[in-house]
């Protein structure tokens, strides 16, 4: 048994339906770990009397966190971050599909996927959810990177049968093929577990949706993940693409991709008829707020999470940072233009336990709850000057941690623990 010490904040329900007093803060709190397992989280006193041979990483005045889940990134497109002066669909073109051509190298889709990883450790995320390419490589690439390092990933052959270069398009067939292979491999294989992938429907024909759809249908445990309403001009190309559709929902919809375990990135421009339909059928959001911002895409309307389970994530490389922490401040920021003031428990939450609930898997990731993984972050709440004057003046824990959401980067980052063993710091 081992116990870390820090401050604790633990969620006992969820803060859009349940109120920021779901969360409960210990000011000298533990997490006892029994192997890679969470054992139990509460007061310091009470743990170290209950294991009084268990060995000590005593983390001061940090806070304990679990590890931050990102619930929708694009592992390929770490090397086209921050690009600059392009709205999605030129963006797309001149960015991202010449740098996802080049992951049919095996080799350069491990380094790409081993510095995803490390870059993500670094800024205390545990877990994330990936669409790689159209390579069966960059998915193998990207679950062997993880495992090498223990972590719990999702993710997925990107797949793409038009309006995409040449290079980069399969087929309704191999797509097919190529996934149910990928998902035969991986889905379940220590901490892996396949998502089937569509990149959205602009670049799948009905065709392509309709095999994805069955692919699904036979793997119902799967998640499948797709990006929803993102920009206005890309509404407007799948309604121009798709006249008979009652919306870009509608699109994923009549192909079987609508369900309980499906991840809709973005969903900023929705219908009334969208939410609806998505609130009932289960679906999940994911919200990418540093990249709505990025690349001009709008602001996502957050008071949908009262009625749809939406997890947070970086969106990398549409998302110009690597940090939850700044994703949460960008998720704070969007929340004000639409004139709401998120809680601090509301960002803590959404970057843990509801991306967790979005993936499926918050009975393994995303809380302090007896019997997960334990995936664990610790934050320094002083971690910059500019931080440690403001938190100086803090009255309780969430005006101490405020400061560290809007301004805090992977300096933050105390200690990160994944399966139990504390991570090592890849860059200085
Ligand atoms: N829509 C389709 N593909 C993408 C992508 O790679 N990034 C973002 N942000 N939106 C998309
Ligand atoms: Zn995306």
């Amino acid at each position: 048994m081992r116990l870390i010490l820090g401050q604790i904040l633990t969620f006992h329900g969820d803060p859009f339906r349940d109120g920021p007093a779901s969360a409960r803060h210990e000011r000298r709190g533990a997490v006892a770990i029994d192997g890679a397992t969470i054992a139990a989280t509460g007061p310091a006193d009470a743990l170290r009397a209950a294991h009084p041979r268990a060995e000590v990483e005593d983390m001061g005045d940090a806070l304990l966190l679990p590890g931050f889940v990102d619930a929708h990134m694009h592992y390929p497109q770490t090397g086209i971050v921050a690009a600059w002066g392009a709205r999605l669909i030129d963006w797309l073109n001149r960015y991202t599909f010449p740098e996802e051509a080049r992951f049919h190298d095996p080799a350069y889709a491990r380094r790409q996927a081993d510095l995803t990883l490390d870059l993500a450790l670094a800024h205390g995320t545990t877990s994330l959810c990936s669409y790689c390419t159209i390579h069966p490589e960059s998915v193998d690439a990207w679950f062997e990177a993880g495992a090498a390092r223990g972590m719990a990933l999702w993710g997925g052959k990107t797949c793409m049968d038009r309006n995409a270069p040449e290079s980069l398009r399969d087929t309704a067939r191999s797509a097919h093929d190529d996934s149910a292979a990928l998902l035969a491999r991986w889905h379940g294989a220590g901490r892996a577990r396949y998502v089937v992938t569509p990149r959205f429907t602009p670049t799948s024909t009905p065709a392509q949706l309709e095999a994805l759809g069955a692919l699904w249908a036979a793997n119902p445990d799967c998640l499948m993940q797709t990006h929803l309403s993102e920009q206005t001009d890309e509404v407007a190309w799948v309604r121009d693409l798709h006249p008979e559709a009652r919306d870009y929902l509608d699109t994923y919809e009549r192909h079987g991709l609508l369900g309980e375990r499906a991840l809709y990135g973005h969903a900023i421009h929705l219908t009334d008829r969208e939410r609806a339909r998505l609130a009932e059928a289960g679906a999940a959001l994911v919200h990418c707020p540093t990249s709505n911002t990025f690349i001009g895409s709008g602001l996502f309307d957050m008071t949908l999470a009262r009625t749809i389970t939406t997890g947070l994530a970086t969106d990398t490389g549409g998302g110009s940072s690597f940090s939850m922490l700044r994703t949460m401040a960008a998720a704070y920021e969007v929340a004000q233009l639409r004139g709401e003031a998120l809680h601090p428990a509301h960002l803590l939450w959404l970057a843990t336990e509801g991306s967790a609930r979005a993936l499926h898997a918050a009975d393994r990731i995303g809380t302090l709850a007896p019997g997960t993984d334990a995936d664990l972050v610790a934050l320094d709440l002083a971690s910059t000057p500019a931080i440690a004057q403001r938190a100086a003046r803090a009255e309780d824990v969430w005006e101490a941690v405020f400061p560290t959401i809007m301004m805090g980067d992977d300096r933050a980052v105390a200690g990160v623990w994944v399966g139990g063993t504390r991570a090592q710091r890849a860059f200085p």
